[in-house]
């Protein structure tokens, strides 16, 4: 039924494109609020497409129905044909406007129809518009007529249908609202939250999101109605909100404000050119001044689609960077409403940590709220995990540890009892074996440029241990190997579990380390490669890796499970599609490198996850799994996916 494929994810947050009769919108996307009357558009939709790259709109069936005029030449040559724009269109039903004026004379099937009818790509129900402050009572009323009518539209409707998701500020019925939708509609649209959005009622707006986000099928486009001042973008795709509408580039216009990604300026208080873009290089914003009130209003409605646009490319940029977060906490600082709203999330982790990437290439301190976030918290429970099943460990001077220092540690005290030794970092005490892996391996923090702490020597760490007679530090460096294999075990143990960790031949691998930092960089065992080790500091196999784990721990790795039909073409390395996709072990996270396997159990290849295990199979379309290793592929090919960094 959907057309809706996931092309890159952070998190939540997600890179796809939707397909429509008029061509794909890629998302996240700002779809423009535009007027069904021409001559009443601060820019038309070509202008817009061919200036700021904003490929698709939406428009008001309603207004358009209500005019004669308009309504004739709609049906007569389409809605493509009124607003002369060959690219998607997206039509809303009336559903605000019967919110704001209290009725509608549409009905919901003339609404349908008239949409039909018109050649619209996205239709969208005449939902009950539900207010944030709606009882209980009243929200399950609207939520029920909405499904109603959302039924009878999809028996109508071979196209796109956008389905509303309403319930008001009840968690259950926005649920609901969203299990429901998901069943009949191709866009989700979450809605009933214009006044939340005007009122900078940020933290509803996000619970609102929130609320609905877990019951949303993957497989579809997230709307979120009225969302469209910039600052509130990011916060939006971090959600997973995937398609954007608003008409507040006219409005915040007609107020004489510009939007702005951090914030909104009112244009009388601007006297210094801050802006230098194509169209204030044409006319600066200190000369609007000059201009007739319309033409003012015009000027800044085309500035303000410019910031919008230009945000959502960022927002887009951030998501395949995996630095969305980031983005998010700087845009927070823009309004404390939004700040508030974004620690509202935080305090919901479990809404993230199904779909929270295992690694992303880094992790900058941006704010007080950065390490807070989700990958966070969750490498904080694991840590915790991976401690209480060892004896109490003793904590390391605070010293930034590096590397290179890990051979100067011993391993012993000098009774010969075993030691086991934590580090204190910004993200709480972490095992010195762990220190590598993501989040705390590529965290960038304030503490790192604040003193002289970054040229910490080795020799004065010795010196430090050197002081406690307890230890046994007379080894010297001698510990590289014992090292070697508290390493080999924790990162092991980290990717697999106790249990499969416990049953792999420790003692027949090696590692292999960067001369420069001495980071471990690949696990091998007689010179074969079996793990690479990325910057995350995680160990991802090759294809020769998954072999010895398959043949180490028969059954018990998790692993994705191939559809026959598809074996072949992943065992020669090309992408698993989730309609193939057959098993994926729930243990199993994003961005993880996991053996592929077909339902005989034989290895196919390995390849890093884009889709968490829940969503597999769930996703009609779109690419599950990137091969990074197969059967077929030449041996040096294997050690992707972090190329073998020999020397550095
Ligand atoms: N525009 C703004 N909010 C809404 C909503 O809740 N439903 C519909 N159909 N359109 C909207
Ligand atoms: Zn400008």
């Amino acid at each position: 039924m959907t057309d809706f494929e996931l092309v890159e994810r952070d998190g939540l947050a997600r890179l796809g494109r939707l397909a429509t009769p008029h061509g794909p919108i890629e998302t996240p996307a700002l779809l423009p609020v535009v007027h069904p009357d021409p001559a009443r558009q601060a820019a038309s939709p070509r202008w817009m497409r061919e200036t700021f790259g904003l490929g698709a709109v939406i428009t008001s069936a309603y207004i358009t129905w209500r005019s004669p005029p308009l309504q004739a030449i709609a049906r007569e040559r389409g809605i493509h044909g009124l607003l002369d724009f060959d690219g998607p269109i997206m039509t809303d039903s009336g559903a605000f406007q019967q919110h704001a004026y209290g009725s509608v004379e549409i009905t919901p099937q003339e609404s349908l129809d008239f949409q039909e009818a018109i050649g619209s790509d996205i239709a969208t129900v005449l939902d009950v518009f539900t207010e944030p402050e709606a009882p209980r009572e009243q929200a399950a009323e609207g939520l029920e007529l909405t499904l109603e009518r959302a039924r009878a539209a999809r028996a109508g409707r071979k196209g796109l249908l956008a389905v509303p998701v309403q319930g008001g500020a009840h968690p259950e019925l926005r649920a609901r609202s969203a299990e429901a939708a998901s069943r009949i509609g191709d866009v989700l649209a979450v809605g009933g939250v214009v006044p939340l959005l005007e009122q900078y009622r940020f933290v509803e707006l996000v619970q609102a999101v929130a609320a609905a986000r877990p019951h949303l099928a993957p497989d579809r486009a997230v709307h979120l109605f009225g969302a469209g001042h910039p600052m509130t973008f990011a916060l939006g795709a971090l959600l997973g909100v995937d398609l954007f509408d608003s008409s507040a580039y006219i409005k915040f216009a007609r107020r004489g404000a510009l939007l702005l990604a951090d914030g909104t300026v009112p244009l009388t208080g601007v006297r210094e050119r801050i802006c230098e873009c194509a169209l204030c290089r044409e006319r600066p914003l200190t000369d609007l001044g000059e201009l007739s009130a319309g033409d003012r209003e015009v000027h800044l409605a085309r500035h303000n689609l410019l910031t919008s646009a230009e945000e959502m490319a960022r927002v887009r940029q951030a998501i395949r960077d995996g630095t969305l977060w980031e983005l998010v906490e700087r845009r927070a600082t823009a309004h404390p409403a939004l700040r508030a709203a974004l620690r509202s999330l935080l305090a919901t982790p479990e809404l993230f940590l199904p779909t929270e990437p295992d690694r992303r290439r880094a992790f900058r301190e941006v704010s007080a709220e950065s390490l807070l976030r989700p990958s966070v918290i969750g490498f904080r429970r694991r840590v915790e995990e991976y401690r209480a099943r060892r004896t109490t460990a003793r904590l390391l001077p605070a010293v930034p540890l590096r590397p290179e220092y890990l051979s100067w540690i011993p391993r012993e005290d000098r009774e010969g009892r075993p030691l086991e030794w934590v580090a204190r970092t910004p993200m709480g005490e972490v095992p010195v074996e762990l220190l590598e892996t993501y989040p705390v391996g590529p965290f960038l923090g304030v503490t790192e440029f604040e003193s002289p702490r970054r040229a910490f020597p080795v020799a004065a760490l010795r010196a430090l241990l050197e002081a406690d007679p307890s230890l046994g530090t007379d080894r010297g460096s001698r510990w590289q190997a014992d090292w070697d294999r508290v390493q080999i075990r924790a990162l092991l143990e980290w990717r697999y579990g106790p249990e499969i960790a416990g049953r792999l031949e420790i003692s027949r691998l090696k590692v292999g380390r960067s001369r420069r930092t001495q980071r471990v960089r690949w696990i091998e065992s007689e010179g074969r490669p079996l793990w690479v080790v990325g910057n995350d500091g995680q160990a991802h196999p090759t294809y020769g890796g998954a072999e010895w784990l398959l043949a180490s721990a028969p059954g018990l790795v998790p692993r994705v499970t191939v559809h026959p039909d598809a074996a072949e073409f992943v065992a020669a390395g090309r992408s698993l599609f989730s309609k193939f996709v057959v098993r994926a072990d729930p243990a199993l996270r994003v961005e993880m490198t996991a053996p592929l396997v077909d339902p005989s159990d034989r290895l196919l290849a390995v390849g890093r996850l884009l889709l968490a295990p829940n969503e597999m199979g769930r996703m009609s379309r779109g690419v599950a799994v990137r091969i990074t290793g197969h059967a077929r592929s030449p041996p040096d090919l294997e050690l992707e996916p972090e190329p073998l960094p020999l020397d550095g």
